[in-house]
């Protein structure tokens, strides 16, 4: 090759080598203007929100649904509320709604995740809107891409004439004993946990809910509905608590002029007689579960020390092994009291295997304790309805519940079942132990001297009542 040729070849390559420079930096230019330009039209798009608010009639009379749907790449939004003729009513409920609104919208534009879209649902139904009463619930469901689904009930019965949203509270008479009316739903409300998820709520705390600002849902004039739905009354595991009730049932407690004039209620004629209360002097009724057991002897023992009686709602499994037992409660003076047979939830099994539970337990007490009649029934978990109260009566047996729960099989600790027994015992209680743990027995000695000391004498459910109880009916105690 010559010089010269040499030389215009390395020129050549010079010149390519520079051409592909520039082509590179273009390209670098160019893709990075791209992604600017495309970053720029995501983040437009993010903050990019569809809104939309407008009216609907509704297929509720006087009442229009406000409609109000936002979206966004990152969320959706439908909120759809009601707007009543009563400006009041329009303001509790926005105010109702604003803070879980809020929280939604705040939470949204905090947090970011990767194509997952948030969701608010909000919807609302009337139940009852008549001249009286407006009654409604909003049903408030929100989903934060994956996190903890948000599920909640807001629920008010309004005065059509004030737009006040009335009290639960109110529908009772201020000068009346109230007490009997909040055990009475706690224990409804708890006995609904704890067939769900076996955990026991505090009913205090309950208590207080109930009491409060809450409000209810009548759908017509002989229904009360408590629809709480998910973790209001109970952790979020135990899925949606609501409670209907039927006025009737409580037609001694809904006594207010507010109760009545909302309501149709039958209070009852003067010629039936009213049940039987617990007593009110330094009484308690000590209640054993789901024995006789292993520990049940030694009970025996020391609640004779102590010249104390007690009730034990046995099982019928375990009365004809422990036959024995059976007839050495029986010569001491304590009642005997049917738990079924094999404790199961009465109210989910069908009504002839549970009526099988029940009659075959008294059966088998009756054998074994000749001249003895069972009066007094308990259902397994607390758990009972309409057909549970029929079989009951049926059987000749009052329902005994409780109304001092010890939890002695949750704390298999004598000190803990002891001191809780004895901070919240109280004239006329019923409280609920188990003859089948060794704690709950051990416990027994401690829970005797304290209460003694206090002045308390331990009397059955029966004496407790004044041997008033009556077949089909529900006792609590004090
Ligand atoms: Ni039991």
């Amino acid at each position: 090759m010559s010089f010269r040729s040499e030389r215009i070849l390395r020129q050549k390559q010079k010149a390519l080598k520079r051409r592909r420079g520039l082509i590179l930096i273009s390209l670098i230019v160019v893709l990075s203007l791209v992604a600017i330009i495309l970053l720029i039209q995501k983040l437009s798009q993010r903050d990019l929100i569809k809104s939309e608010f407008y009216f609907v009639d509704s297929k509720y009379e006087n009442i229009k649904s406000q409609v109000d749907k936002r979206s966004s790449k990152d969320f959706q939004s439908i909120v759809e509320y009601p707007n009543t003729n009563n400006n009041k009513v329009n303001q509790l409920i926005l105010e109702a709604l604003r803070p879980w609104q809020d929280e939604f919208f705040a939470t949204v534009k905090k947090k970011s995740w990767n194509g997952l879209l948030a969701n608010q649902h909000i919807s609302y139904q009337v139940y009852r809107n008549d001249d009286r009463v407006l009654s409604l619930a909003l049903f408030i469901n929100q989903d934060l891409r994956g996190a903890h689904p948000i599920s909640r009930t807001l629920f008010w019965t309004f005065d059509q004439k004030t737009g006040r949203a009335l009290k639960l509270s109110e529908l009772l008479d201020a000068k009346a004993d109230q007490s009997a009316f909040w055990t009475k739903l706690v224990q409804l409300i708890q006995t609904k946990i704890r067939q769900v998820n076996h955990t026991e709520v505090d009913a205090e705390s309950v208590e207080q809910i109930l009491r409060g600002e809450l409000s209810f849902v009548s759908k017509n004039e002989t229904t009360l509905e408590l629809p709480f739905g998910r973790g209001v009354v109970g952790p979020e595991s135990a899925g949606e608590i609501n409670l209907t009730l039927n006025v009737n049932d409580f037609s001694s407690e809904l006594r207010s002029g507010l109760a009545r004039t909302i309501f149709s209620i039958k209070h009852p004629s003067p010629t039936r007689k009213i049940q039987a209360k617990a007593r009110l002097d330094q009484v308690l009724a000590l209640t054993f579960d789901d024995g006789p057991g292993h520990y049940t002897v030694q009970l025996l023992d020391i609640l004779e020390r102590y010249r104390a009686r007690a009730s034990f709602f046995v099982l019928g499994s375990q009365v004809a092994a422990r036959a024995d037992l059976l007839k050495m409660m029986r010569a001491k003076g304590h009642e005997i009291g049917n738990h079924s047979f094999n404790h199961p939830d009465l109210t989910k099994i069908p009504l002839e295997q549970a009526e099988a539970e029940i009659s075959k337990t008294n059966a088998l007490i009756e054998n074994v304790l000749k001249d003895y009649k069972v009066t007094v029934f308990r259902p397994p978990y607390g758990a009972y309805n309409q057909r549970i109260f029929q079989l009951a009566q049926k059987h000749g047996l009052a329902k005994v519940l409780w109304s001092i729960d010890t939890r002695d099989w949750a704390d298999r600790d004598a000190a803990i079942v002891c001191n809780r027994a004895v901070a919240s015992a109280r004239p006329g209680a019923v409280i609920l132990l188990h003859d089948i743990h060794a704690s709950s027995v051990a416990a027994m000695p401690c829970i005797l001297d304290k209460l003694g000391a206090k002045g308390y004498k331990f009397v059955t459910v029966s004496e407790l009542f004044s041997n008033k109880l009556e077949a089909g009916e529900t006792y609590f105690g004090n």
